[in-house]
């Protein structure tokens, strides 16, 4: 009766989605338990390539039951989107996806908030997506949110204006122009989407379905260096995204928690504003971001690289209880000559650390260990014992260095292109 969960290692973008895609047809249930569109999640196969937002990523393949949990925050604007483009590509998700009646809902002015919030920050901004996830989880924990079981009451409308006059108020504090009546009128059509889709208590339909023997991935969102908690704060997310998160965002007991499957680049990169201790402003920077194509599939925003960063990561491992890590997106190391890992920090003070500091601003330098590179193209390799010796070198530092092993080794963003390392 376990919960495996699949969770991001660093800043988000580890490339969950694939790999929850490759693992789903292992599990009968996928379940989402914390972030909102924030989140884009992609995954390719047969040459196409889709970005989920708010929707699990287990809804290619048939058989599986997708469920939105209750830690989730949902804007029904994108999640209709989602649903049209889904159906435009001939995959229908109504009979296979369910919502938990206690996730919140962003609504327009939530994200009216986020984006004046953040102006109003100026260079101090958090670099939000702008989908309304702070002001969203900011009434969650007010206890003035609005959740996806308000939309069955007959008293749904009097909630939406008297949450959406209080967020009124509060906007007339900024100096902020905007537009609402339009918003509203979309985002009320779309409730009409989201009232297609089963509403449930998912707290018990999933501890029901494990109860019977049912196989449970929790498909975290974001990154652990994101967590409201333990995220280099405050440039970080609303929400727990480490592996306590799903618990609470499924309402499954830590006694369930199975494997813990933690999903890290081979390298590093942030999307938005916030300390990165090994950012590269330089060519190898230019480069990383040019061959692992990073633009964030949310927002289009070049994402900033560096390279890994083993403290953060060790500091990841222990948070989220680690039991296998996956290394994505090894492909795009492939053309150095020489890669680093940082195995320290030197501080501002002079002195040196090995553990992810309080303020990662207080980092005068990285400390690296130079690994030699492997000068071959990995990606149609199949088999861990066919991979170059240097490569190999690479995943067995890591290894030892977390105390975890590599279980999988993501080569290409294709469904396909992945190796099991027994
Ligand atoms: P997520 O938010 O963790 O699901 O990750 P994103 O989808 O936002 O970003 C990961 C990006 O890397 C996507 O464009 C994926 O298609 C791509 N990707 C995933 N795994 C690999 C890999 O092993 N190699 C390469 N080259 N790309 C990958
Ligand atoms: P996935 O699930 C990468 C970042 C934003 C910003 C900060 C706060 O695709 O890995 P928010 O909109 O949550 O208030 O933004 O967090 N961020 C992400 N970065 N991947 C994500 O999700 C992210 N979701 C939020 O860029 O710095
Ligand atoms: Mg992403």
């Amino acid at each position: 009766m376990n919960l495996n969960v699949l969770l991001g290692l660093q800043w988000g973008d580890e490339g969950k989605g694939k790999i929850v895609d490759v693992f789903a047809s292992r599990y009968d249930v996928v379940a989402r338990f914390q972030g909102g569109p924030n989140a884009g999640h992609s995954l390719e196969f047969d040459n196409v390539k889709h970005i989920l937002h708010n929707i699990p990523s287990g809804v290619f393949h048939k058989n599986i039951q997708n469920i939105i949990g209750n830690g989730v925050v949902i804007d029904p604007v994108i999640f209709r989107k989602e649903i049209d483009e889904l159906k435009e590509k001939g995959i229908n998700i109504n009979s296979n996806l369910s919502i938990s009646r206690k996730a919140h809902l962003i609504l327009p002015t939530h994200r009216i908030l986020d984006a004046a919030s953040e102006s109003a920050k100026g260079k101090s901004k958090i670099g939000s997506t702008l989908k309304g996830i702070g002001p969203t989880y900011m009434d969650k924990t007010g206890r003035n949110g609005l959740r996806v079981g308000d939309t069955e009451g007959n008293d749904f409308h009097d909630k939406y204006r008297f949450l959406k006059n209080k967020h009124l108020d509060l906007l007339a504090q900024y100096d902020f122009d905007y537009e609402l009546e339009e918003k509203e009128k979309e985002w009320f059509e779309a409730i009409k989407t989201l009232k297609e889709f089963a509403f449930v208590d998912s707290e018990h339909t999933i501890n029901h379905l494990m109860q019977q023997g049912k196989s449970v991935l929790a498909e975290g969102a974001q990154g652990t260096l994101l967590d409201i908690d333990f995220g280099s704060y405050p440039y970080v997310t609303s929400s727990n995204t480490v592996c306590a998160g799903a618990c609470i965002g499924l309402g499954v007991s830590p006694r369930n928690v199975g494997e813990v499957y933690g999903v890290f680049k081979a390298y590093c990169t942030r999307v938005g504003s916030g300390p990165f201790p090994t950012e590269l402003n330089n060519s190898e920077g230019e480069k990383l971001q040019k061959q692992g194509n990073e633009y964030g599939a949310t927002t289009g925003r070049p994402r900033r690289c560096g390279w890994l960063d083993m403290p953060a990561l060790k500091y990841a491992v222990m948070l989220n209880g680690v039991t296998q890590l996956i290394m994505t997106k090894a492909d795009v190391l492939s053309s150095f000559d020489n890669i680093k890992v940082c195995t320290a920090y030197r501080m501002k003070d002079g002195s040196l650390i090995e553990h992810f500091p309080y303020n990662q601003y207080d980092i005068a330098e990285p400390v690296y260990k130079e690994i030699k590179g492997w000068d071959q193209d990995i990606s149609q390799v199949k088999r861990f014992d066919d991979l170059p010796g240097a490569f190999k070198e690479y995943v067995r530092f890591i290894e030892e260095q977390t105390g975890v092993p590599v279980h999988i080794i993501s080569t290409g963003p294709e469904r396909k292109s992945w190796i099991e390392k027994n």
